[in-house]
This record gives C-alpha cells, structure tokens and sequence, in this order.
C-alpha cells in the first residue's frame, strides 16, 4: 500500500517510515511533486491536520495523512496549543516561542503541559483521526541541547530530563508522534493486513 505523508520533514518521515514498516509505503510532498504552500487555518490541531489531509486528496488524488502538533500548557488555558510553531510571531522561531512561554509561567506554580499530535488519515475518501499525548511539565530553565521546538523545557511525567536530554530513541520511544503513529499502525494492519 501507497500512503503520502502531507510532510518533507526528513525527521518525521524516517520515524513513521519505521513505525509502519515496510508494507507500507510513505511518499513525502516531494515525491508527488507537490510544492504548494497548504494554508494551516484551523483554529484546532484536528482541523488543520484535515485540512493538509484532504488538500492532497482532493488535488493529488493519494490517499494519505497528515499531523498537527500542539504544547497544551494547563495554566495557559491550553495554550500555545495549535499556535506553537508561532507563538512569538515568526513561524519555528523556537528561541522566541520558549522565551514567551518562560515569560508567560514567571511566577506559576502549575507548570503541567501535554505535547499533542493529531493525525489524520483519508483512505479512499474515508476519514479517521487518530491522537497521541505525552503528559509533562514546563521546567522553569531551558536543559539540553537535542531535538527541536519546545524539548528543552518540556519534562515528560516520570522523567527528570527535558526532551532535549534525551537521545533521539529514548525521546521517539515516549513521544506524542510515536503514540499517534502507533494508533495509525494498528488502525491500518486491522485493516489492511
Ligand atoms: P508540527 O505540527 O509538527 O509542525 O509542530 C508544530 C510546532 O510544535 C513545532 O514548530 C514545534 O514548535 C512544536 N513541536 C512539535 N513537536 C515537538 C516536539 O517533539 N518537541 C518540541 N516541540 C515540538
């Protein structure tokens, strides 16, 4: 089975490559020679996930999915949630956008937060939605140098490192994207198998 993944993120792609194995075959934008620009509207991580998932459908005729991730931080009503990647204005300015947060939580004792990602999946029309969640908390200073975003203050429940202590296995094996990838997984071997 052919599956695009509305991404070019090399990251992304190898980690649901090995997730869905080899009976499944993950075609990135560039491999459907897509180069559009897809608007990320939705004010909900589901709607802009559809919203990538059913661009592709309906202009490249591939069944495919999609994600949308968000940081849900409990005292900031949920918040930067489906804004994450411009929270402090520019698009993936991680510096500014854990600045802001930091800022944001001065003085707050309740530091808990969830990363989460929705996936959305259009097989010959039909559509699904499948969500993975990792719970943590916000640390007061960044810690770590690994991954990307939001890692080095983002503690998940039952650790004591940030994401940016943990090497790129340990943090893959706990993740949001690997918990929403796994529920894809197993939607599509009941299925398809
Ligand atoms: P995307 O939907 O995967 O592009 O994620 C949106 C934004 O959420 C990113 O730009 C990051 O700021 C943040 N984010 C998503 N996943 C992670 C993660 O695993 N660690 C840290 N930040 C993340």
């Amino acid at each position: 089975m052919k599956l695009v993944f509305a991404t070019n993120n090399r990251h992304k792609l190898e980690e649901v490559r090995a997730i869905l194995g080899n009976s499944i075959q993950v075609l990135s934008l560039n491999d459907i020679n897509c180069h559009d620009e897809i608007p990320e509207t939705a004010e909900t991580l589901e709607g802009n996930a559809l919203i990538k998932a059913r661009y592709i459908y309906e202009n490249y005729g591939c069944n495919c999915f999609a994600d949308d991730t968000g940081l849900e931080v409990d005292a900031l009503n949920g918040e930067p949630g489906v804004y994450s990647a411009r929270y402090a204005g520019n698009n993936n300015d991680s510096e500014a956008n854990m600045h802001k947060l930091l800022q944001n939580l001065t003085g707050e004792n309740n530091r808990k937060a969830q990363f989460r990602t929705v996936i959305a999946l259009i097989i010959n029309g039909e559509e699904n939605i499948f969500d993975g969640i990792v719970k943590g908390s916000i640390s007061e200073i960044k810690k770590g140098d690994s991954g990307f975003g939001y890692d080095p203050i983002f503690i998940p429940e039952g650790f004591s490192e940030s994401f940016a202590q943990m090497t790129s296995e340990q943090k893959n094996s706990i993740s949001h994207r690997y918990r929403a990838t796994e529920k894809l997984n197993d939607y599509l071997r009941k299925k398809y198998d």
